[in-house]
């Protein structure tokens, strides 16, 4: 299926505004140009419905008589993929009259949301599906638009926030509804629930510049100034000097695609997987290889890389060590050197960790290990080779060990446990969507599938793809590609979970086209380059 030559042009613009015009707005009046938009939900659903049987389950496009004909399970795939396709599309976001974005989710059963914004982290995998599909246009657009927006001056109440700040989100505006002008709005944290910069954004946006560049092969783009101007920015922003005395970023909850309170403020694996991820994607996208930048990534890699292993990475040995531990070591030569107090190891994490198996933990600051599991760090800790092949594996041998607590019948847990109780009351301020095994709190959501997907086939593991995939393939389409699952095995559609969930949809195509074809991991993961860790690491079962 060819994208660009099916889908139509929301609207044909005849004349077209500068976007400088909405920097000039104050704040007061770029709230006040933000009105809700309906977008075309109606006719979005019926057209996919229309793909779907009334039993929910999908039917072939070609079913004259609309009955469910999934006679076998080929053609039941064959199914769920147009199903797909056909949803992907609808969430296209045109500008000017080019796709630039896909928005975060085509259900408006509750319109006073930003599901109707093009999400940066959320278009992720609709761009490595686009990618992969050979329609690169729509992720060019989207760079160079985000890139764009990346210059504006962003304000919260009277601070100035960093240049290089990416948003989270954006939309287009129709400023002027006779001229049909047309604006972005973007938000970076400055009208988001919480107020919280998305710290995640601009780390995503250099992932997906080197994705795009290394399917099209064509370097133009990351070397074009505005990117290298955007990529630079970037970097800055995460590399200053402040008073931190570790290499890792230091975030304020809700920074990341878990964008509300729920503990992961200080040193969130998330970003810091991320971060390493990106600051290697940057060594091969900036053009001056001999500058000072240059240099400063390489010793930060170095130096995170040490950070992570010595710090975050936790198998049986490294518990039992933890485990045993003085406290109020002062001194070069402290074993534990964050002063964790081993009476603040959760009962839980003795039970949950196998013999076999190991992983990153979420956290790590002083007097605390958050010892959750947090998918989305661990991933991409395999992709961008920050985790050995010996933990890579050990990551891997986890989630076999642990299925059905991580997977159990609907791929993915986002982070295992849940909190429960006073612990919920304390850590997310008792807010109601992350009540326990739901949504953020130890929900399912069927996004990370693509990510399992990608590591596994990486690792030469595909059966462990395969079987999350036929488990997801059980209810995806049928339950209108939700957001999330809630439950502790994922069994029940998220209470507040959006239907039509763009990346839900584009997650479970890129881990098809994954599968499909193992070249397109390319695209996501990057190669053990062999001078990312310093000899010291081997060690990294050991005790720091
Ligand atoms: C929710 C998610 C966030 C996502 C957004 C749009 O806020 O927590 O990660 O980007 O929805 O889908």
């Amino acid at each position: 299926m060819v994208l660009s030559s099916t889908i139509a042009p929301q609207s044909k613009v005849t004349e077209l505004t500068d976007d400088t015009k909405y920097d000039s707005l104050n704040l007061e009046q770029k709230k006040k140009a933000w009105p809700m938009e309906r977008h075309r939900s109606a006719e979005v659903s019926q057209a996919i419905l229309s793909k779907i049987g009334h039993d929910g389950a999908p039917i072939s496009s070609c079913d004259p008589s609309g009955e469910f004909t999934a006679d076998s399970n080929g053609m039941h795939r064959h199914t769920i993929t147009d199903a797909a396709w056909e949803a992907l599309k609808q969430s296209i976001v045109y500008f000017k009259g080019q796709p630039i974005g896909t928005l975060a989710a085509i259900d408006k059963s509750q319109a006073e949301l930003n599901y109707d914004q093009v999400f940066m982290r959320d278009f992720v995998p609709s761009a490595l599906a686009f990618l992969m599909k050979g329609e690169p246009t729509i992720v060019k657009n989207f760079l160079v638009e985000t890139a764009r927006l990346q210059s504006r001056e962003k304000m919260v109440d009277l601070f100035k926030l960093g240049q290089g700040v990416m948003p989270a989100s954006f939309k287009v505006h129709h400023s002027h509804p006779t001229k049909k002008t047309e604006t972005l709005l973007a938000d970076f944290g400055e009208i988001a629930i919480g107020r919280v910069a998305p710290v995640d954004s601009g780390l995503w946006w250099i992932f997906l510049l080197r994705a795009y560049t290394k399917y099209t092969r064509d370097s133009s783009l990351a070397e074009s100034p505005h990117c290298q101007r955007a990529m630079r920015l970037i970097l800055k922003l995460w590399l200053s000097e402040g008073f931190d005395t570790s290499p890792a970023l230091l975030c304020a909850d809700g920074c990341s695609m878990i964008d509300r309170r729920m503990g992961i403020y200080g040193y969130p694996l998330e970003i810091q997987a991320l971060f390493f991820m990106a600051l290697r994607c940057a060594l091969s996208l900036l053009k001056d290889s001999n500058d000072d930048f240059v240099y400063q990534i390489t010793k930060r890699i170095k130096a995170l890389s040490y950070h992570l292993h010595s710090y975050y990475w936790l198998d049986f040995q490294r518990l039992n060590d933890i485990y045993r531990y003085k406290t109020e070591e002062y001194s070069q030569t402290a074993l534990n050197k964050f002063n964790v107090i081993p009476e603040s190891i959760p009962d839980w994490i003795f039970d949950f960790m196998p013999s076999r198996g190991g992983y990153f933990i979420g956290n790590v600051s002083p007097a605390r290990m958050d010892f959750r599991w947090f998918c989305l760090g661990n991933f991409i800790a395999i992709l961008s080779c920050l985790a050995t092949g010996e933990q890579a594996e050990a990551i891997l041998d986890l989630v076999e060990e642990r299925w059905e607590e991580l997977i159990g019948e609907m791929p993915l847990k986002i982070c295992y446990p849940a909190m429960e109780n006073q612990e919920w009351q304390i850590v997310t301020g008792c807010d109601p969507k992350n009540t326990r095994w739901s949504y953020h709190n130890g929900g399912s959501w069927p996004v990370l599938l693509w990510l399992l997907v990608a590591v596994s086939v990486k690792l030469g593991r595909p059966h462990i793809a395969r079987n999350a995939v036929e488990l997801m393939e059980r209810r995806l389409a049928k339950d209108d590609f939700p957001e999330y699952y809630d439950g502790k095995t994922g069994r029940y559609i998220g209470k507040q979970s959006r239907k039509f969930q763009t990346w839900s949809v584009a997650g479970y195509l890129v881990a098809k086209m994954l599968l499909d074809d193992p070249s397109n991991l390319r695209a996501v993961s990057l190669e053990d380059d062999g001078h990312i860790r310093e000899p010291v690491l081997k060690r990294s079962n050991s005790c720091p």
